[in-house]
């Protein structure tokens, strides 16, 4: 059993090397999730830490043609298998055919994202003791200044089945995971360099203009504290 509230301690403040080499040396049954951006450095620095790291990426069927071609550049840069996880069938059918395939701009993207994102996470997450995310601090002062470097993840456990949840790169900028690409020569998404910053699904990221947050190209037709889309729903504050 972890001591979570002494982990936390622990890992207060550190950096991600750290906190990975924690994580991995705690649970043997640990996955990365990889959203195809610059979370890659995860990929890239628990592979220096061991080598049969378990990776997923969920595959909403919406992702930019550049993400599904980035996705299998680093699978093949890297020699490594990435899981890629595809929404119920059926759920998926029924939705579509009742509210086609751009409800999310009238009614908000909690359903979309509930059936091509939660759902088959919710899956995956039920087979690991642990998961790995890149969430950072400086990603969202609303959603995501508070949350600590490891957490019971209190979204999916269950009963019968705790879950842990690491944000190595919870402490570092921007521009130190762009650092870490450049000095290591690290593959990136394309559209880094058509001025995404944050990259999701296709129809809900857009680029943003010099000086824009990065989370203003994500569900930009939303509230700012709303811009979690389930993955990480206990960022959300629930009073208001
Ligand atoms: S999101 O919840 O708003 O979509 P964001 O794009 O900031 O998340 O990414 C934060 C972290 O969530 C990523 O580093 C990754 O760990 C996880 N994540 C987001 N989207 C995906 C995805 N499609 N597949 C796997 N993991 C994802
Ligand atoms: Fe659907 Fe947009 Fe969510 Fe992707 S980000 S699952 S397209 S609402």
């Amino acid at each position: 059993m972890i001591d979570i509230p002494a982990l936390q301690t622990d890992m207060r403040g550190k950096n991600p090397r750290t906190i990975l080499r924690k994580a991995l040396e705690l649970f043997d049954n640990i996955a990365i999730s990889f959203s195809g951006a610059e979370d890659v450095v995860l990929i890239d620095m628990a592979l220096a830490i061991r080598k049969d790291i378990q990776v997923f990426s969920l595959d909403t069927g919406r992702l930019h043609p550049e993400t599904y071609r980035y996705i299998e550049k680093v699978r093949k840069h890297y020699g490594i298998d990435i899981e890629l996880l595809t929404p119920d069938r059926d759920v998926l059918d029924n939705f579509v055919k009742q509210k086609g395939l751009f409800s999310f701009y009238e009614d908000g993207h909690s359903e979309c994202c509930g059936i091509r994102k939660v759902e088959p996470l919710k899956r995956k997450l039920a087979q690991v003791d642990a998961w790995i995310t890149g969430q950072r601090k400086d990603q969202s002062v609303d959603t995501r200044s508070d949350i600590p470097e490891v957490q019971l993840d209190t979204a999916f456990s269950t009963a019968e089945h705790s879950l842990i949840k690491f944000n190595p790169l919870l402490n570092w900028k921007s521009s130190q995971v762009w650092d870490h690409i450049e000095a290591y020569q690290v593959p990136y998404n394309e559209l880094h360099q058509h001025g995404y910053i944050s990259i999701g699904c296709e129809p809900c990221t857009r680029p943003v203009l010099p000086n824009q947050h990065e989370r203003a190209g994500r569900w930009w037709w939303e509230d700012s504290t709303k811009k979690e889309c389930g993955l990480h729903a206990g960022n959300l504050k629930t009073s208001s």
